[in-house]
């Protein structure tokens, strides 16, 4: 398994480019599966979770060929399709339950492999079956798998969600374009990865309102046809790189980046002492004066702060003059970047869904595991501002989610190689 060592070099200065969003992309390629002519997306990001996502498709009968160094994927699903989503392919990433609304659609039937829990919580399926449900779909579990089917096709529905699931809302919207009726989501999700996959879906023709908002409404149409999409701007990849300049000083401009894409985000930022300016071209980051001062974080659904950066901000406050206290209230177990922070030197206290952070001056390097993917970076960002070196092994979360990361840290002056594993 790779290992990344990364030495406290001092402030960054220069441009970081920000890819496409995974999160958006593990949506946008399963609609492909909604239409017989290709789906064409671009400014699609190269990981490991994409290549799983078209391992998966492939196995479903849909081809996925990357273009252009995989920045372009190309795909379509005119042939056959096999309506099963197999538990080898699924146990390897979550996102892969995204085939059940599209598959449903298509052919009115669909087996997907329940993913299981991971390290970040229980992630149960309930409120993505109840959704379904809603539009006439039945669906039981037997054997690890939720067989789903649709007799006579998807009917348009009003359904309200117990919380604004990305995931549920995501399959909601791919199974209701093609339903017979209006469908009305009521608490749908409102994260921007759900208005870029609104935005493909009615390129594809689809007839759909109120993205972005708590309410969407979807008219079904009889068929999709094909399209092309640019994927949005990774925003979690942004605010990660965001943090960089933050937590070691100097000033970095953040390619591609746009302020409506991590507001609450920037206002914890200013409250703790950095500043973000919009440019031409992207975000420029530096921090204002001094240390970093302590702020309360409480993780929400969008717009509120993203618990995608919990671990990389708690990385930032361990550094932070004062104590910080950071509430998880979406996921059951998401500290788990807590003790290998500590090992660094830092000084946190974990209780159930709150983590108190008391800032020190200085970390220090450590080796250190990865947990999960955001766990992994927030200990590269935590390398960066520590003395001496610091070695984070199991670095194949880090890959599912950031390409190049030695790269484009690197070429803002950080110190940081990756070794290569057995
Ligand atoms: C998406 O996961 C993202 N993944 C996650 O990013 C992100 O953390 C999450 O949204 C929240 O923003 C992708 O888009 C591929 P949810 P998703 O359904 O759709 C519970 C990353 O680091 N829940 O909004 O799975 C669930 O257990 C990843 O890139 C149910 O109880 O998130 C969780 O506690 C990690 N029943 C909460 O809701 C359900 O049926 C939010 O889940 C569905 C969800």
């Amino acid at each position: 398994m790779d290992s990344i060592i990364v030495r406290g070099n001092g402030p960054l200065h220069g441009q970081i480019p920000i890819a496409g969003a995974k999160n958006a992309c593990l949506a946008l390629m399963p609609a492909t599966l909604l239409s017989e002519e290709p789906l064409t997306l671009t400014n699609a990001p190269r990981l490991s979770d994409i290549r799983t996502m078209t391992e998966l498709l492939a196995s479903l009968g849909a081809e996925v060929t990357g273009l252009q160094d995989g920045k372009v994927l190309a795909t379509s699903c005119h042939g056959e399709i096999t309506p099963v989503a197999d538990y080898d392919i699924v146990r390897k990433m979550r996102a892969s339950n995204l085939v059940l609304g599209p598959l449903l659609a298509r052919l009115g039937h669909a087996v997907v492999s329940l993913p299981g829990g991971c390290a970040i919580g229980a992630r149960p399926m309930d409120i993505h079956i109840d959704a379904l449900s809603a539009l006439g779909a039945e669906i039981e579990l037997k054997d690890g798998y939720l067989h789903a089917q649709a007799l006579g096709g998807l009917r348009g529905a009003l359904h309200e969600m117990r919380f604004a699931s990305v995931g549920a809302t995501e399959n909601f919207l791919m199974a209701a374009v093609l339903a017979k009726g209006t469908s009305v989501l009521k608490n749908a999700a409102r994260e921007p990865e759900i208005v870029d996959l609104a935005r493909c879906l009615r390129a594809m023709g689809a007839e759909i309102e109120g993205e972005g908002s708590s309410t969407i409404t979807i008219q079904g149409v009889d068929r999709l046809h094909g399209a092309t999409h640019p994927v949005v701007t990774d925003r979690i990849e942004l605010g990660t790189y965001m943090l960089a300049p933050a937590i070691c000083g100097g000033e970095v401009e953040c390619l591609g980046g746009k302020i409506e894409l991590v507001e609450s985000f920037c206002e914890k930022l200013d409250a703790a002492g950095v500043s973000v300016e919009e440019t031409a071209t992207g975000l420029k980051v530096k921090r204002k004066n001094g240390r970093i001062r302590a702020v309360d974080v409480v993780t929400e659904p969008f717009p509120g702060f993203p618990t995608d950066l919990q671990a990389q901000m708690m990385a930032l406050l361990a550094t932070a003059e004062g104590t910080s206290v950071l509430e998880e209230k979406i996921f059951e177990n998401r500290f788990m970047h807590a003790p290998e922070l500590m090992r660094m030197g830092a000084r946190i206290e974990v209780q159930g869904g709150q983590a108190t952070v008391h800032g020190v001056e200085k970390l220090k390097g450590a080796r250190v595991m990865a947990t999960d993917l955001r766990a992994s970076v927030s200990l590269i960002l935590a390398g960066l501002a520590a003395e001496g070196e610091t070695v984070v092994s199991r670095v194949y979360h880090l890959d599912r989610g950031y390409e190049r990361v030695e790269e484009k840290l690197g070429a803002v002056g950080a110190k940081i190689e990756r070794v290569k594993g057995e």
